[in-house]
């Protein structure tokens, strides 16, 4: 699939078969994730992948990820500032690493959600304990995917009021 197309057509999905993901896929998506940009290319991630049923069931009860007991494969990604070379910046890497995620996972035919984790204390408290994640390291978001049992048709957003051209407004 062209890039453009893939960023294009991209649509979170919330609904998955009982298919497992392939290993192929998994390896695919992963080093998606890894070839992201990051700041100084320090990479302050680790990426936490779950398809144990049970261990995926105990995230279905953040509010609103219910849906997340059909999925088979999880991702979470996790920030860890002691690997950054500039302090501040592994929210916005590890953003990078989702995003490429997301689009790797579309570009193969896997369904895939972001589910927001980092800055919901709760949710980073539920991560580091279900996951035995070490205090230094944060878990950022969490990816759910599998094989689409949806179709969620593409959305264009383009909105020109929200361009500036040389100086606002
Ligand atoms: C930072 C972030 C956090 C999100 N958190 C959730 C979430 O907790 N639960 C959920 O169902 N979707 C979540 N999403 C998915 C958004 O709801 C979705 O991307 C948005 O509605 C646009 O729809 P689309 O992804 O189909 O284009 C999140 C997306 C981002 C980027």
């Amino acid at each position: 699939m062209e890039t453009i197309k893939a960023i294009m057509t991209r649509r979170s999905i919330r609904s998955w078969t009982t298919e497992p993901v392939a290993e192929t896929e998994r390896k695919t998506i992963l080093e998606a994730a890894m070839n992201a940009p990051s700041a100084a290319d320090a990479r302050p991630w680790h990426f936490v992948a779950v398809d144990d049923p049970g261990t995926i069931a105990k995230f279905t009860g953040m509010g609103g990820t219910e849906m997340l007991a059909e999925a088979t494969w999880l991702v979470v990604v996790c920030g860890d500032p002691s690997k950054e070379t500039y302090p501040g910046f592994w929210p916005q890497d590890c953003s990078c690493a989702a995003q490429n995620m997301q689009l790797a996972a579309h570009d193969i035919g896997i369904g895939c959600v972001w589910i927001a984790v980092h800055p919901l204390e709760e949710r980073v408290r539920l991560c580091r304990e279900v996951l035995g994640a070490p205090d230094a390291v944060v878990p950022f978001a969490l990816l759910a995917m599998g094989v689409p049992n949806e179709v969620v048709p593409p959305d264009y957003r383009y909105d020109a009021s929200r361009v500036h051209l040389n100086k606002w407004p």
